[in-house]
């Protein structure tokens, strides 16, 4: 969606992976608050997203959406007022039906314009668009209405279909929204997220600059992962320029979650200035090599191993899009941290773990 609001895919936070409806406006303060304590607001991850039931069941007498008195007193303009004044943004949830998933908050679906004018007026930055009890209208029809309804209040608001790849959002996403989710919901386990990532890397062709493929948000940090499956899933989100929104509860973060979503090189693969998707360019049995352009000429390559042994992942040029006999310069964005030379050679080779990935850029050189 041109709404300028998209060059790079989004980075932040998002309350459901680890509080489901468990959520009140303490845990969102101070989950902004942690984000600039612990730096990762300043790698990027600058939105607050609150995700379903932040809401009363009932809208008031005119119709308007109500924040939910027991768990959001304060209102949802006051979160906006404290999130913005950290330097942040914040998100909010509705659903293109008549109520959202958990069914204890109405959906938006007949009053799209209503809510948007609501969620502008409260300083909104980010909409996530469920797609519960949709009355089985068409999402080609029910989502561009909230496009329109969005655009006319005059704010920029990011918008996030959360479609669940149901209607091949992909193909029709990029006029209607800033991101579309291409898959089911996410869990905290190694079979779910490489299910996911699989499932996204299909679409690869569709992500660009204004609009980007969503494989939903990260588990990182959750705990039903090793440290090498995160380090791989964080991977995987990178360089298929998926958004990078945590979740997990940051308030708690331990020093080894910091360094995986903190890793700024990989940060920086996701947010380059190309903004083309990798793919998986080689696959045999467990093991796999992903790539994909990065700008000035350079590659991202990612070895996966999903197999249950170390073993040797080799990255034939001719895959990923490299001339014969090129020298490249090379560096490891998870263990050295360091340009080496190769000489002129036709690939490169690397041990990896077992559910562990390498992940290096590559520079041609002269
Ligand atoms: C389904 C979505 O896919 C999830 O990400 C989350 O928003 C839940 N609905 C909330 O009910």
């Amino acid at each position: 969606l041109a709404n300028g609001l998209a060059d790079t895919p989004p980075m932040g936070w998002n309350s459901w992976n680890h509080f489901s409806c468990n959520i009140n406006e303490t845990v969102i303060r101070e989950t902004a608050d942690a984000l600039v304590s612990t730096g990762l607001a300043k790698l990027g991850y600058k939105y607050v997203n609150i995700d379903d039931c932040w809401a009363e069941k009932t809208r008031d007498q005119k119709g308007n959406l109500v924040a939910r008195k027991s768990t959001f007193p304060s209102g949802i303009k006051a979160l906006a007022d404290y999130v913005h004044s950290k330097g942040l943004k914040l998100g909010i949830y509705s659903d293109s039906g008549t109520m959202t998933c958990s069914k204890t908050m109405p959906g938006s679906l007949g009053h799209e314009e209503q809510d948007a004018q609501t969620f502008a007026s409260w300083g909104i930055d980010y909409l996530k668009y469920d797609n519960c009890n949709n009355e089985g209208i068409k999402p080609t029809v029910r989502y561009p209405i909230m496009t329109r309804a969005l655009m006319n209040t005059g704010r920029p608001i990011f918008f996030s279909l959360c479609e669940w790849g149901d209607l091949h959002p992909a193909l029709w996403g990029s006029k209607v929204g800033n991101s579309w989710r291409t898959t089911n919901d996410i869990s905290d386990t190694w079979s779910s997220m490489m299910y996911i990532a699989d499932m996204n890397e299909y679409y690869a062709d569709y992500a660009r600059p204004g609009g980007w493929n969503d494989p939903d948000m990260l588990e990182v940090g959750n705990g039903g992962m090793t440290k090498d499956e995160y380090e791989v899933h964080f991977s995987i989100w990178a360089i298929s320029k998926a958004p990078l929104l945590i979740g997990c509860d940051v308030k708690s973060i331990t020093n080894e979650t910091l360094h995986i979503l903190g890793n700024k090189e990989v940060i920086a693969v996701n947010q380059d200035s190309l903004g083309v998707q990798a793919k998986k360019v080689r696959s045999e049995g467990d093991l796999e090599v992903w790539a994909g352009p990065l700008s000035n000429y350079r590659i991202v390559v990612l070895l996966v191993n999903r197999g249950p042994v170390s073993a040797e992942i080799t990255a034939h040029w001719d895959d990923i899009g490299l001339p014969p006999k090129t020298a490249v310069v090379t560096r490891d964005l998870w263990d050295q941290h360091m340009d080496w030379k190769q000489r002129p050679t036709d690939s490169m080779t690397a041990m990896v773990a077992s559910h562990g990935c390498k992940m290096f850029v590559l520079k041609p050189v002269s």
